[in-house]
């Protein structure tokens, strides 16, 4: 019996931590394709201008810190800055894991 209520005690607080930090990746994709690819292309792989960075397959830390240093002006600029400052953070999030998940460039040795 006292197993059974620590084990459901443990399962409690991993449900609950992990709605804490959920990446919805769906709803990373829904607005990727609404707002970034006009920019960043489809899957974040075909960027419009040279200067326009590829998102795809890159790291999802670095994606959320880019971010939140676009919405907090940390890191300006004039085209990215309006496009951050929107975004919640449960929409970085979603947005970063979506964009960290699909495929990047391919480095050759
Ligand atoms: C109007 C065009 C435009 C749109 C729309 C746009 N971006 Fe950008 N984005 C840019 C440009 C240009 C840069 C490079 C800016 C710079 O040099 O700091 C950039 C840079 C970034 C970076 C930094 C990448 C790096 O390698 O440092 C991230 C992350 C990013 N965009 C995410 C997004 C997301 C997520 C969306 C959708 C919510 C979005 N962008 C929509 C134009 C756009």
């Amino acid at each position: 019996m006292r197993t059974t209520l620590i084990a459901a005690a443990i399962l409690a607080l991993a449900t609950t931590s992990a709605n804490t930090f959920a990446r919805d990746y769906e709803a990373g994709k829904k607005k990727a394709a609404e707002v970034c690819a006009a920019c960043h292309g489809e899957d974040g792989n075909k960027p419009l201008t040279p200067d326009t960075p590829r998102l795809g397959g890159q790291y999802y830390d670095y994606l959320v810190h880019a971010l939140e240093a676009y919405k907090s002006g940390k890191r300006q600029n004039p085209m990215m800055s309006p496009m951050a400052q929107p975004l919640s953070k449960d929409e970085i999030r979603n947005l970063a894991h979506y964009f960290s998940k699909q495929q990047g460039l391919a480095v050759r040795y």
